[in-house]
């Protein structure tokens, strides 16, 4: 029988820490294999107990089974600010059916084609104009240099950022997404008014001024009437950032790493380069970029391989552990863009299906397509064991990709 372990077993594992962040693979092997249902605790979540789900059908089954939701009564709450509530736990990534269907509903309505055509324009315009700046032959940091730029472009053209303010609401982006962990949580919230501001203002000029953008979208009443509130779409627009921003630029980061320490794959990909839909995939589960979901909540108590998930408790599935499950994928830890089925749950699944995914895949493909076809012999710059994760628990980030242009 499959006992529970937890950090008061012999040989625990710690979610946050520095080796399990290092490499987290060989950990969610022994999950899956010792711990399939792990109670464990996380430092931002403070001393509420969590039990993360490691195997690929448990993850599958808890994303769609109606007794885990985003909000139970009597649940601990999580450790979120007032101030910062509008931005963050007020978003439909928080919320459930039916609350949750009528914000997803409002928002796709704004995800037109003809919006998501005109994004796909400028992804090749901006990966254009950024690999024409590079000089061949020359080092660069490929995290800052071209995964970066381009869904701070994208996300600037949804809400509708004109060029002179990028770099700005780049700096905002920043704060939205790192400025918890960085400067704790009551200057960051003192400083996200500031940011709050500036979106209420790029509303008030959408109102006055429609263009063919998302945000404009949002601005829209739907065919029965309804239509967001003011701050609906002040908390739809951080979604959209803090969801799109830092996913899109990670992956790519990694999928580009990923070709370039399996040289075999990326010669694969060079010599037929429609094989970048499967790649993207591929990189997509091999990767494990998002560790797991936002928190869920046990709405009664579950048994699940003989371990008691209380009524309110935190339960996380490891979507990336899920990726590498052999009994979900034949040798899971081999990275082969040719991977066929390939039904990774990297976008996760359920109600929170990520709204980006088509967004997120369009932009990878493009980026990595053009990077490879501009540049082909590109090269790492440092040995694969220098590239080094920066230490964020449920994230697989490279602090940077140093590469030669050949
Ligand atoms: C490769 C990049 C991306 C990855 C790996 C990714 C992954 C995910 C995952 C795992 C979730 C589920 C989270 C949860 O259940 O707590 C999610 C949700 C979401 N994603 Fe993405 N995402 C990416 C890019 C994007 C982009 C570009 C956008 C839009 C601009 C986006 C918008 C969203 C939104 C709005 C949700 C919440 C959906 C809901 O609550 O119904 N994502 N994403």
């Amino acid at each position: 029988m499959t006992t529970v372990h937890d950090a008061s077993s012999g040989d625990p594992i710690i979610l946050d820490s520095p080796e399990f962040l290092a490499d987290p693979f060989p950990f969610y092997d022994r999950l899956r294999r010792e711990a399939p249902v792990y109670r464990t605790k996380l430092g931002y979540l403070g001393d509420t107990e969590i039990y993360v789900l490691s195997r690929y059908t448990d993850c599958v089954e808890l994303t769609t089974d109606p007794r885990f939701r985003r909000v139970v009564e009597g649940a601990p709450p999580l450790p979120i600010p007032e101030s910062l509530k509008l931005i963050s736990t007020d978003t439909m990534i928080f919320k459930d059916d039916p609350e949750h269907l009528r914000l997803r509903k409002l928002v796709s309505r704004a995800f037109t084609p003809r919006a998501v055509a005109r994004l796909a324009d400028r992804v090749e315009a901006v990966t254009n104009e950024l690999l024409d700046g590079f000089t061949p032959g020359a080092t660069v940091d490929l995290v800052t240099d071209y995964a970066l730029p381009i869904p701070v472009t994208v996300i600037s053209e949804m809400v509708g950022v004109p060029e002179g303010e990028r770099t700005q609401f780049h700096d905002a982006m920043n704060l939205v997404i790192d400025g918890v962990t960085k400067y704790g949580i009551e200057k960051a919230a003192a400083e996200m008014e500031g940011v709050i501001d500036y979106v209420r203002e790029l509303i008030a000029r959408r109102r006055d001024d429609p263009a063919e953008d998302i945000l404009t979208g949002l601005l829209h009443p739907a065919e029965d009437g309804d239509r967001l509130s003011e701050d609906e779409i002040v908390a739809m627009v951080f979604l959209l950032v803090a969801a799109g921003y830092e996913t899109t630029y990670t992956v790519i980061a990694n999928g580009v790493a990923a070709l370039l320490t399996h040289p075999d794959q990326l010669a694969k990909l060079t010599a037929q380069p429609a094989l970048i839909t499967p790649a993207v995939e591929e990189i997509l589960r091999y990767t494990g970029t998002i560790g797991g979901t936002k928190p869920n909540f046990s709405s009664t108590e579950v048994e699940l391989h003989g371990v008691r998930i209380p009524r309110g408790a935190i339960v996380i599935p490891l979507l990336a552990s899920a990726n590498r499950d052999p009994e979900a994928f034949e040798n899971p830890d081999v990275f082969d863009i040719t991977r066929s089925p390939n039904f990774h749950i990297a976008f996760s699944k359920g109600q929170h299906f990520c709204l980006g995914a088509n967004l997120a895949r369009m932009e990878t493909r493009v980026a990595i397509a053009n990077l490879i076809g501009r540049f082909p012999d590109l090269r790492l710059a440092v040995e694969p064991d220098e590239l080094e994760f920066v230490p964020l628990p449920f994230w697989r980030r490279l602090n940077s990709l140093p590469v030669t242009l050949n």
